[in-house]
């Protein structure tokens, strides 16, 4: 039941004020500016013994991983790193016992993640899930994680529970840092914004014609570069992912700082660019890209806070502001909508996209 939405994928989209209230619901603890984890099953002097954390996933699962990494670095300040699972399994990983495992999934049955897991504990790793479906294989596999409590996900292309994945890594990375080196009154501004996000994403969704009609007219190109610095790095992998997925249009992501050392030369006309640009201390050198995009007649369409300069971007989508560590969450919700729109304008299978599942539980 599509629930009045004519696809799955818009439902989905739509549900994430209610999804990622629902990952948040009773674990955020404004007292003592933490959060709650009851299936974490690590106390705090296991978690202070924690001097890496490790990120597993596939798809849309490894790129909320590297959001989650990027939390965790921020909020706790220990080293974290996402890397596909399906890469992780096969090469006879190095297991450390003061490294904290992370699993991420959707589903809860994708083969090379379980794998990864199996690997991890074959070899005494300790390994924590981050998934939607309670009592999955990878769910059971695990020694304690968080559940997204994000209900069904039904469309192949992830949107709710990406974005409660995210919202999950930053309940971790926040109870994290708080064992660790994150303020009280860090930790109190993190608890505010990600009780705001709800109806951030509201804010968000209200937008959506605009949005559909920006994705209409791109999607007559037959490709796209997504771009974005540090935060927004995360933001434009997944954006990409998602375009490609469901529309078929051909979409790069790479990190800003990397246009000029290759695929600038890709730019023209004929390919335009959505860039990722949040109001944060990146924001000139951003801007800087744009101009150079701008320089070599590219289009371009800038995601962030706030409208720059008109010569350096011809068409802005606004997202409302936040904690600047959880911008990412807010960030992504856009691009999902003009993912969305882009394939309905070219008439694709949405919901079902070719050559596609939604979980692949073989190798
Ligand atoms: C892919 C799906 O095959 O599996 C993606 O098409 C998904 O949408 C990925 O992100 C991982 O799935 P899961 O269930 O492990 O999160």
């Amino acid at each position: 039941d599509t629930g009045g939405h004519p696809h799955y994928l818009l439902k989905e989209i739509a549900e994430q004020p209610a999804t990622v209230a629902r990952t948040l619901s009773g674990r955020l603890d404004e007292r003592f500016a933490t959060a709650h984890l009851g299936g974490l099953n690590l106390g705090p002097r296991e978690l202070r013994e924690i001097r890496r954390v490790k990120i597993l996933g596939c798809g849309s699962a490894y790129y909320a991983g590297e959001m989650g990494a990027q939390l965790i670095e921020e909020l706790a300040r220990v080293p974290a790193h996402a890397e596909p699972a399906s890469e992780f399994r096969y090469r006879n990983p190095v297991i450390e016992g003061d490294t904290l495992y992370v699993a991420v999934s959707q589903s809860g049955e994708t083969y090379d993640t379980l794998a990864a897991v199996q690997e991890i504990r074959r070899k005494g790793g300790r390994v924590i899930g981050i998934v939607n479906t309670v009592g999955s294989a990878i769910a059971r596999e695990c020694d304690g994680g968080v559940y997204l409590h994000a209900g069904p996900e039904v469309s192949v292309a992830s949107t709710k529970a990406f974005t409660s994945t995210a919202v999950a890594f930053a309940l971790l990375a926040l109870h994290f840092g708080r064992v660790h080196d994150l303020s009280p009154a860090d930790g109190r501004r993190i608890c505010a914004g990600l009780k705001a996000l709800p109806g951030q994403i509201e804010e968000i969704l209200a937008g959506r014609e605009e949005i559909e009609r920006l994705a209409a007219e791109y999607a007559r190109h037959d490709g796209m570069m997504f771009v974005g610095r540090v935060r927004g790095w995360p933001v434009a992998r997944e954006g990409a992912q998602k375009l490609k997925e469901i529309s078929y249009i051909h979409a790069e992501a790479y990190p800003a700082s990397e246009l000029k050392h290759g695929p600038l030369a890709l730019i023209s006309p004929a390919l335009p660019t959505l860039a990722v640009v949040p109001d944060d201390e990146l924001l000139e050198k951003n801007l800087t890209t744009l101009g150079e995009i701008r320089a070599r007649g590219g289009r371009v369409l800038m995601v962030g806070h706030r409208r720059p300069d008109a010569r350096l971007a011809e068409d802005v989508i606004v997202v409302p502001r936040g904690e600047p560590e959880l911008d990412p969450i807010l960030l992504t919700v856009p691009l999902q909508l003009f993912a969305y729109a882009a394939a309905v304008a070219l008439g694709r299978d949405v919901d079902r996209p070719r050559n596609l599942a939604k979980s692949v539980t073989v190798e």
